[in-house]
């Protein structure tokens, strides 16, 4: 299951382009769409494999959404803004996370932050 998309919402957001019609993603979209992934991981259990997706820009933030509950991520938007290097960079940065963090695969840290996710209000 891919959780999720691009949002609605304007929540927060002071940009003149807030007012235009459509869905909004990238970093705007990270913390709303990472608490959904949470509620969703917890809804499913641990077996259905959840793609992390909605304003993942650094290796970081693909972290985070595997400690929220993701399985695998994608992104698009962080690709207008920081170039087609950005995947690999993702990759190595999260290599460097699972050495840092003492980890044996990025896998294990999945989960690790569902009850803090779940608790941010969407
Ligand atoms: C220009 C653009 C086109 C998109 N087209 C589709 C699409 O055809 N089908 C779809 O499911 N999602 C589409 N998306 C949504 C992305 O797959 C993704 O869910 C969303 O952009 C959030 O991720 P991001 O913050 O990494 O961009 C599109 C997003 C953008 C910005």
């Amino acid at each position: 299951m891919i959780v999720s998309n691009t949002t609605l919402s304007r929540h927060g957001l002071a940009s003149s382009h807030a007012v235009e019609a459509g869905g909004l993603s990238g970093r705007p979209l990270f913390a709303r769409s990472t608490a959904v992934l949470a509620r969703m991981r917890r809804r499913l259990g641990p077996e259905v494999v959840i793609v992390g997706v909605g304003g993942i820009t650094s290796a970081e933030t693909a972290a985070e959404k595997i400690r929220a509950g993701a399985d695998l991520v994608q992104l698009y938007t962080g690709m207008i803004y920081d170039g087609p290097a950005l995947p690999a960079r993702v990759v190595r940065g999260l290599s460097a996370i699972v050495q840092r963090e003492g980890v044996a695969s990025i896998g294990a840290l999945r989960d690790t932050a569902l009850a803090k996710w779940e608790a941010t209000p969407i």
